[in-house]
């Protein structure tokens, strides 16, 4: 079942996106992106942006962000923030959406901006009807 969070977290959540963002390396795109997941232990995993000169190399920030969490062991995200330099939010792109939901299919969806534009939203909104772990199982 989605869960909601704190005020607080969220507040936290977003300084480690924004805070993120500003390591991203994205010397190719310029498109500067930093996100931060809450995970089921309650701790909090940020990443930037990775990009390469083999540009279908390059990974995104929330990849980056629930990769880290998912190498230091945790298995669930309940909450992904997605911050922008830019005058409006940014949702996560179609591969992201794939791997928040694999951790995080009822986690919540942040995308945040440089205005008081944002966006909320969830893993069925973004991404319905979605192939996962369960798909395996048939046949
Ligand atoms: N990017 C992200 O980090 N997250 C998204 O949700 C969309 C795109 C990055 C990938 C690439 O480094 C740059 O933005 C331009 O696509």
């Amino acid at each position: 079942m989605s869960d909601s969070i704190s005020p607080l977290r969220l507040r936290r959540l977003e300084k480690a996106a924004r805070a993120a963002a500003a390591a991203a390396y994205c010397p190719y795109s310029n498109f500067r992106v930093g996100a931060a997941v809450l995970t089921g232990s309650g701790k909090i995993y940020a990443g930037g942006n990775v990009e390469n000169a083999s540009y279908g190399l390059c990974n995104c920030a929330e990849r980056t962000a629930i990769f880290s969490a998912a190498a230091a062991g945790e298995r669930r995200v309940r909450a992904v923030v997605v911050y922008t330099a830019t005058p409006a939010p940014t949702l996560p792109c179609g591969a992201c959406r794939q791997v928040i939901s694999e951790f995080g299919p009822e986690a919540l969806v942040f995308s945040i901006c440089d205005s008081a534009q944002r966006c909320a939203t969830s893993v069925p909104e973004l991404l319905p009807r979605a192939f996962g772990p369960g798909d395996l199982l048939k046949g």
